[in-house]
């Protein structure tokens, strides 16, 4: 089944995404379509996330593709349970901050999670907090997003924002840090670095484990030949190029 397998975000965090799925199932076609013009999603109200992601996830649909990944904690939270309902034969994998396996991490410590402001307010997390929530803090990575998408991720500006946002809780014992926006695995480094001690989390690996399950169990999965990606944006040429240049730089 060589048919396309859809990634959306907002914007290029979802490049973290589709590079873990694309290193696990290389045979794979992969069609990734980053709503760039509107990032970030994270402040705006839910209604209008749900739209934007309602658009960028039926160009996916139109493109006829056999699987569909949310790669975007907070479109996830705002809109996957409604897509799964409309095309309940489809498989829609979604995106949640890796509290659990941060709890289980703990050894007597807090854990930090760092998301959008949209998934830290929308239910699913508050679900999420009911099960793994204790000694949790949780930062609205206010301004991430933005650096992120200016290619600035590796910059000194990126690194001020992160102590302006996480300086404040250096001198605790943090076990672990959840990067809860799939912007952030970009931004890895300069954590790590304010929280040397800290294990990191996100959740690429189990989304392109769950991708590969649902294939498998459909007899959905491509094994021929060797796979290909096209990369869209409702930014232009500039955010595709970047696309690119942030899928290589974490080969
Ligand atoms: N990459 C997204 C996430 O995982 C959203 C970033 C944004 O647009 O605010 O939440």
């Amino acid at each position: 089944m060589n048919d396309l397998i859809g990634f959306f975000d907002s914007g290029v965090g979802g490049i973290s995404v589709l590079h873990t799925a694309h290193r696990l199932m290389p045979n794979e076609n992969f069609l990734f379509y980053g709503d760039n013009l509107n990032a970030p999603y994270g402040p705006r109200p839910l209604e209008q996330i749900r739209a934007l992601s309602a658009a960028g996830i039926n160009r996916l649909l139109s493109r006829g593709v056999k699987a569909i990944v949310i790669a975007c904690n907070t479109a996830t939270s705002a809109y996957a349970e409604i897509v799964r309902a409309q095309h309940p034969e489809m498989p829609i994998v979604g995106m949640e901050p890796a509290l659990k396996p941060a709890h289980f991490a703990r050894h007597g410590g807090q854990v930090i999670v760092l998301a959008t402001d949209a998934t830290l307010r929308l239910e699913k997390f508050e679900r999420l907090m009911a099960l793994y929530g204790d000694d949790v803090i949780c930062v609205v990575g206010e301004g991430l997003v933005e650096l992120v998408e200016g290619g600035k991720a590796a910059s000194s500006e990126a690194e001020a924002r992160l102590y302006a946002l996480l300086g404040p809780y250096i001198d605790r014992q943090i076990d672990a840090v959840v990067l809860g926006c799939t912007h952030f695995p970009f931004l890895r480094a300069p954590i790590q670095r304010l929280f040397p001690q800290a294990q990191l989390f996100d959740g690429r690996d189990g989304t392109a484990q769950r991708l590969k399950y649902l294939l498998e169990q459909r007899g959905l999965l491509s094994n021929d030949e060797p796979g290909t990606i096209e990369y869209q944006s409702s930014g232009g040429p500039r955010a595709v190029a970047l696309m690119q240049a942030m899928m290589t730089s974490l080969s």
